[in-house]
């Protein structure tokens, strides 16, 4: 086939093990293959929420804020929801977000 696909856009990437997650309640991956991605589990098990914490204001790294649920970050005090949304300004655009998943012992995420 011909067909191609973009690796950074079609494929899983492995960024972290599940044990590195479970420690902190996030990984924050730069650089990985699909960009700079936060990874962080909320309580109901197995639901991963994955964004690139690249703050659309003027590109602080966001914090996640557990007990809110909400990212925030500690710059201008822009925060977004778990969908990446904003929910506060001075950013106006969303954060970009992935889809994750556990593998194994694998987290796995796709652009
Ligand atoms: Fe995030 Fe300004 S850089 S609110």
């Amino acid at each position: 086939s011909s067909t191609s696909t973009s690796a950074a856009s079609g494929d899983w990437q492995k960024i972290g093990t599940a044990k590195e997650l479970d420690q902190n309640g996030q990984l924050l991956v730069k650089n990985s293959p699909v960009g700079n991605v936060l990874v962080v589990s909320t309580s109901q098990a197995g639901n991963l929420i994955a964004v690139d914490p690249t703050c659309t204001h003027k590109g602080c790294t966001v914090d996640w804020k557990a007990d809110a649920k909400k990212f925030a970050c500690p710059c201008h005090r822009a925060e977004y929801g778990t969908d990446g949304q904003v929910q506060k300004g001075p950013a106006e655009k969303p954060l970009k977000t992935y889809t994750a998943k556990i593998e194994g012992d694998a987290i796995l995420v796709k652009g």
